[in-house]
């Protein structure tokens, strides 16, 4: 995997697919490649001496090329090198310069975890060999670990940097990217997430231009608005064919994503923790880690690159037992009651799904304090005996007999000025001294960097989940940061506040994941507001929008495949007129958008009439029999619900003997085309029967002529189960 030639001083790093190859001159760090695999060997010839210096200084020493027009792996701030640099340090004199240059590495096998961080992970140490690159400045001793995993059989190679003060005084880290990239051309495209709050992971996609390109969060969380990844393409890259070149930030807040082609026609690119609401004093002797990203390559299009993610966040991201196990049909009391609930009623709706074979109830926001609305009581913890006189106790009862598991709501990163832990504690919440804070939905944020506060967030959730009556937490957070500060954090530190904010949190995480191992986890803020990489290491599914439409789904759900894994996205069947939109969708449709890895409901099924509740039975049982599959399944997006008047996508199980295909016609027009649709990764020469009709295909026929789709209702769908036939 990992192959390092003294002679030349070039390091070459190879998985199943893809190679990347580093090479050390005059004590600099370059990047020679990444592409498709090469054999090893010596790959010299690839660093152009062109020595343009168009403007640009050259180095004192160094001969043989100007920085500004090489390839560097780990650009500084400061020295020949103008472009955006990956790291930018303020020295204890308040200069900023740093010229990191090689001293040494070391190989292991395996990968080891990063301090406070969540991480991908192996399960045995041969399944990855990691490489720690060391580099120093010579005057300041600022030191620099580039660390880099590679995952060979994922096609993965994972990079993060630790950066130590060996110096003698303090130091300022003003910037310091996870990874950087620096290509030799400038034609790509870019393919982005971009939203808001219901309307989550759009795909976009342009052609890169000269400028800086940047794709950011300055929110305090990962956001609604972009989502914490690069992906690189060549401009004739298309789902099947072509390079892409991806790298996936494993972080929940702040982060930047930059590409930028240059002066040269070069293009650098980077991700990391964004630098504008960040910087880190490190004194002597202590060190930083940054947060892992997560590269691919793929020479065969956009679906190769999401395989290889959602791989890799499915089985090493992704913990505990609902990592593997197929999660339990449920049903949700948000859009089936809001605030609007007590102990009767939630009595209905749970002898209702015993019934209708749903497995787990939540019981989403206004349990506790006095919540009759979104004013008041988060951060008390405690049952609201108005509504619920005999406590969790009193539904757990009325739920285990009939078989069902109970869920519940939290979102504990938050206060509201109305209630007993702000009275307490007014001093909790992020704040700066004689500024009036400002409120999002009615609450404030909680100062997870502070100990005494994750302290009380454990000991309020265990001691609800300590009962043992929880099977599941849905964990909300409902606004996004402002006045980020602590009177009592020096002004030096107080732009650490948000990216502490985050290692408490993950320790928060940590804490309770590991003590309360059989509770399923489901992140959430206001939907997706922080479907990223970081929150899946603790929690395995998120709830992918607040739009629960199906139509509106489409978009949300197939953008969100570009990096993350269907097990993640959290899909239910809601009402129809649906509350968001208004759209009436036929109960099929909602179902067969809502069947991804965690499937559920989110209406009152109290109110269903008899049709629908036979619907429910049977398509929860279809959940049940195939919601694994699913989850484990291989994804291929089939209609882009962004260009046309449809979606299509099709999940094959991983022995490819089980495809769910799905078609949905989203806009009718006058005499519509003859449509069919071909399906991907089935067995060529295979018989598949489709379980509904017991019409039978072979694999080729699927893959190249395949299905016809007769609908011609606006909103109508098809799905197709095709079983091979024994
Ligand atoms: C936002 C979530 O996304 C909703 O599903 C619901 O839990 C509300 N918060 C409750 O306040």
């Amino acid at each position: 995997m990992i192959f390092f030639d003294k002679d030349t001083l070039q390091f070459q790093l190879n998985t199943k697919s893809f190679s990347y190859v580093m090479q050390v001159r005059d004590g600099f760090l370059l990047h020679l490649y990444w592409g498709e695999k090469l054999s090893q060997g010596d790959h010299s010839y690839f660093f152009r001496e062109q020595g343009r210096a168009a403007f640009s200084p050259r180095l004192e020493g160094c001969r043989g090329f100007i920085l500004d027009d090489v390839p560097l792996e780990y650009p500084c701030w400061g020295r020949g090198d103008l472009r955006t640099p990956a790291l930018e340090i303020e020295n204890t004199d308040g200069s900023n310069i740093v010229d990191l240059r090689y001293v040494s590495h070391t190989v292991q096998a395996g990968k080891p975890g990063i301090p406070g961080l969540p991480a991908v992970y192996v399960e045995n140490e041969n399944e990855c060999e990691t490489l720690v690159i060391r580099l120093q400045d010579a005057y300041s001793k600022v030191t620099a670990e580039l660390y880099y995993c590679v995952m060979a059989d994922y096609d993965i190679l994972t990079r993060y940097t630790r950066i130590i003060n060996e110096g003698e005084g303090s130091v300022q880290i003003r910037r310091a990217m996870s990874a950087s990239f620096d290509f030799d051309k400038a034609e790509f495209d870019i393919l982005s997430n971009y939203g808001t709050h219901c309307r989550e992971r759009q795909i976009e996609r342009h052609a890169l231009k000269h400028g800086r390109f940047i794709l950011s969060s300055r929110r305090g969380a990962s956001s609604h608005v972009h989502n914490p990844f690069m992906i690189l393409t060549s401009p004739e890259t298309s789902e099947t064919a072509g390079d892409v070149f991806a790298t996936v930030l494993v972080y929940s807040g702040n982060f930047v994503a930059e590409a930028a082609p240059g002066q040269f026609d070069s293009t650098r690119a980077m991700i990391g923790l964004n630098p504008e609401e960040f910087s880190w004093k490190l004194n002597p002797g202590e060190d930083f880690y940054t947060p892992e990203a997560v590269q691919t390559y793929s020479s065969t299009g956009l679906e190769t690159m999401s395989h290889n993610f959602h791989t890799l966040f499915r089985t090493r991201l992704a913990r505990g037992i609902y990592r593997d196990a197929r999660r339990p049909v449920l049903l949700n009391s948000w859009e089936a009651c809001y605030f609007g609930f007590d102990e009767e009623r939630l009595k209905k709706i749970g002898t209702c799904c015993g019934d209708l074979g749903i497995e787990l109830l939540v019981i989403d926001d206004g349990w506790f304090g006095k919540r009759d609305s979104d004013n008041c009581s988060l951060g008390d913890w405690v049952v609201d005996k108005r509504k619920l006189p005999n406590g969790i106790e009193g539904i757990y009862n009325h739920l285990k007999p009939l078989g069902i598991d109970l869920g519940i709501w939290f979102e504990p990163e938050m206060v509201s000025p109305d209630s007993d832990l702000y009275r307490n504690h007014p001093d909790w919440c992020l704040d700066i001294a004689d500024i009036p804070r400002s409120e999002g939905r009615n609450q404030l944020i909680l100062d997870l960097s502070r100990k005494e506060v994750c302290d009380y967030l454990y000991d309020s959730l265990a001691a609800v989940l300590g009962t043992g009556m929880i099977a599941y937490v849905k964990w909300d957070f409902n606004r996004n940061m402002t006045e980020v500060g602590n009177p009592n954090v020096p002004a030096d530190q107080k732009r650490e506040i948000t990216h502490r904010y985050y290692l408490g949190l993950y320790s928060l995480l940590e804490r309770l994941v590991t003590d309360f191992p059989k509770v399923l986890f489901e992140s959430c803020s206001g939907g997706g507001g922080r479907f990223d990489a970081g929150l899946l290491y603790y929690m395995p599914q998120v709830w992918t929008s607040d739009n629960s439409d199906a139509i509106e789904r489409l978009r949300i759900q197939h953008g969100t495949s570009l990096v993350y894994p269907l097990s993640a996205m959290s899909a239910h069947v809601s009402a129809s007129p649906n509350h968001q939109t208004e759209h009436v969708t036929p109960f099929m449709t909602r179902f067969n958008v809502a069947l991804t890895g965690s499937f559920g409901y989110e209406l009152d099924p109290t109110q269903l009439s008899d049709e629908e509740k036979q619907l429910v039975l049977a398509t929860g049982n279809t959940f049940k029999s195939y919601g694994e599959a699913v989850s484990k399944g291989t994804y291929y997006r089939l209609r882009d619900p962004h260009g046309g008047d449809h979606a299509a996508w099709c999940v094959v199980s991983e022995d490819r003997s089980l495809c769910i295909a799905t078609f949905v016609l989203t806009h009718v027009r006058m005499y519509g085309r003859n449509e069919r649709f071909c399906l991907r990764g089935l067995k060529p020469d295979a018989v598949y029967v489709d379980k509904n009709s017991g019409a039978e295909y072979r694999g080729d026929q699927l893959m190249n002529f395949g299905l016809h789709v007769p609908l011609a209702l606006e909103f109508s769908s098809l799905q197709w189960i095709l079983e091979e036939k024994a």
